[in-house]
């Protein structure tokens, strides 16, 4: 990943920090943080993933703003992962797990994700205090609500999706930006189209997200 990739975000949270004054202290807690990154040690064998290969082009042209920029300056040297091996026979997390995968940027060591394929996946910089990257999320697909200790901010970059933050569910467009405090439910239900988002989780970047079953 080049350093150019982190002076554009750097710049761009810097920004963000500015523009929206309930992002101030998210981004605060990520400016720092990307001054103390340490780039991995090897580079990790580039996964794909089924949506990847299907959607992430359509994704990619039909980007807006600042993030798909982010994304298109890096997206050809990650690796994508399928979140959630744990709930693996749970019919809605198959159906899920099907169509969506992540692709880690900055993130804490090899061990933190395991692929199926592969023995483990590194982002290209190395942080414990967050986690920051890329999701793509296939068309007509329901990421069921789920909660993690980790404050999350996603950038859409392409894609329309219904979004469920505690009890409340709006529509988020590309140019969007959704903000989940520590511990609130959400949940991400796509429509015709495939969402493309860069996310990054400012605090607790260790956390495992859980499920919640109704
Ligand atoms: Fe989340």
């Amino acid at each position: 990943m080049a350093e150019s990739f982190l002076k554009a975000l750097s710049a761009f949270v810097g920004t963000e920090g500015i523009r929206d004054r309930k992002l101030t202290q998210a981004m605060g807690l990520l400016s720092g943080a990307l001054t103390r990154l340490t780039p991995a040690d090897e580079e990790s064998a580039r996964i794909s993933q089924p949506v990847v290969d299907r959607h992430l082009n359509d994704a990619l042209s039909a980007g807006v703003g600042t993030p798909v920029d982010l994304i298109r300056s890096v997206v050809g040297s990650v690796s994508w992962i399928v979140p959630y091996p744990e709930y693996a026979g749970e019919p809605d997390m198959d159906a899920m797990r099907a169509s969506y995968a992540f692709a880690p940027l900055i993130a804490a060591g090899k061990d933190s994700f395991k692929d199926d394929a592969v023995s483990a996946v590194s982002g290209p910089y190395l942080s414990d205090e967050v986690f920051v990257g890329l999701v793509l999320q296939g068309p007509n697909c329901d990421y069921p609500s789920h909660v993690h200790k980790s404050e999350e901010v996603f950038w859409v970059a392409s894609g329309t999706a219904d979004w469920q933050r505690g009890d409340d569910w709006r529509v988020e467009e590309p140019g969007g930006v959704i903000h989940h405090a520590s511990g609130v439910r959400h949940a991400t239900v796509t429509r015709h189209e495939p969402l493309l988002m860069l996310f990054a989780w400012v605090t607790d970047p260790h956390c495992t997200p859980v499920v919640v079953r109704h």
